[in-house]
């Protein structure tokens, strides 16, 4: 497996192998798509991309939600409003046989009902913690809800994962738009947020951009689960894992950094080569057991702003890989380690701890209160953008 595994990432490098054709790198994202028109399903003239919108339900506060249906070849995708979620990312094995690589839930209610997985979730204004919920900006101090051990997580106890966002589709996918109120979860000034959804080919491409009215501070991320195995069966501890990133920021007793970027050497959070997830998850280290498994924030080795690789990963059983590439400064390896069987999942699987892994490509946990780490800060008339690419594929 190993040399297979090698020469595939060194094939990747050269950027033709088969799984990762379709993907398009490009680091100028930013010209936004030509909006679709009202008609539905939009299908797109450049690619064969269906799009279809439907009903799903309406939200505790009143509001409808609707689901999109994004169909590619062979890679469909549903989001729904409701926090502008993932719901579902139906993927082939190596035998061609379709199954779903995010957890996630049947319906609306169970979504709502469930307040600290996030699944498949934009997490924001802040993704990831806050320490004790304060910051200041310009001399002025700032508070937010807390929800996590004493410290704010993922923009506090009604951040963007549980708001009812505006879905539109656009040619290849769907755009998001949230316009969270100045004061909202205590962060200063109206902003403005749009998470365009597209498929290319093998990828899932996902692009942010936020605006606002005050000085404040900004973090967004994805929070899908993945499972290459499919349909949340089994767990991850077998899938192998590679991250380009020589450093960590290692954190707490209540998983705040401590301000250092620490070197991976050594420790088990080198995964410059690929390794399996479970094959250190259970050593005996003090930021290991913070967690129960990983739950840590990697300082990626590229160049932040532009496209740059945030991990690979592999999945032996299946033969299904996932490539995630960012523009983000940092990505946060999660173990899925607060899973615990109380989350009744989609296909009738429950999911146990590890059932599945995220990699929230972001900005530096608590960066508002750390000067050393890239700034999270955003102006009037400053426009945030970042993306991150999922690539799809099969190793055989
Ligand atoms: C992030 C955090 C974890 C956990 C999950 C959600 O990954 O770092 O500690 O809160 O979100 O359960």
């Amino acid at each position: 497996m190993r040399n297979r595994w090698t020469t595939a990432l060194l094939v990747m490098g050269l950027g033709s192998v088969a799984w990762a054709a379709g993907i398009k790198i490009s680091p100028s994202q930013t010209t936004p798509a030509k909006a679709a028109s009202t008609t539905r399903p939009v299908v797109s003239a450049r690619q064969t991309v269906s799009v279809q919108e439907q009903a799903w339900g309406t939200a505790d506060d009143g509001k409808p939600v609707k689901i999109f249906i994004i169909s590619g070849h062979q890679l469909t995708v549903r989001i729904t409003t409701f926090g502008a979620r993932i719901v579902s990312v139906e993927t082939p094995d190596r035998k061609g046989k379709m199954a779903d690589v995010v957890l996630g839930y049947d319906n609306l209610e169970q979504y709502e009902r469930s307040t600290n997985t996030y699944f498949g979730a934009i997490v924001g204004r802040y993704g990831n913690r806050i320490a004790k919920g304060t910051f200041s900006i310009d001399g002025r101090t700032y508070h937010i809800p807390l929800n996590n051990n004493g410290n704010a997580l993922h923009g506090g106890p009604e951040g963007f994962s549980t708001k009812v966002w505006t879905g539109r589709a656009i040619p290849d996918g769907v755009e998001m738009t949230l316009v969270s109120p100045d004061g909202d979860m205590g962060f200063p000034g109206m902003l403005t947020v749009h998470v365009r959804y597209s498929v290319e080919g093998h990828s899932l491409r996902i692009f942010y951009s936020a605006t606002t009215t005050k000085p404040t501070v900004v973090n967004l991320t994805n929070h899908s689960y993945f499972n290459l195995n499919g349909d949340g069966r089994g767990n991850i501890l077998n899938e192998v894992l590679m991250i380009p990133a020589d450093r960590y920021t290692p954190v707490d007793a209540t998983q705040i950094p401590t301000g250092e970027l620490a070197t991976v050497k050594g420790t088990p959070f080198d995964f410059r080569k690929p390794t399996a997830i479970g094959a250190r998850i259970g050593e005996n280290n003090a930021q290991l057991k913070v967690g129960g498994g990983y739950d840590q924030n990697f300082v990626l080795n590229g160049e932040p702003g532009s496209l740059h690789l945030a991990a690979k990963v592999y999945d032996p059983q299946s033969g299904r890989t996932l490539m995630v590439m960012t523009t983000q400064p940092g990505v946060q390896f999660y173990s899925g380690n607060f899973l615990d069987g109380t989350q009744h999942g989609k296909y009738g699987v429950t999911y146990e701890k590890y059932s599945g892994f995220c990699l929230e490509t972001q900005h530096f946990p608590d960066s508002p209160n750390e000067p050393k780490f890239p700034s999270t800060l955003l102006r009037p008339g400053e426009k945030m953008r970042s993306e991150t690419v999922f690539v799809f594929g099969v190793m055989r």
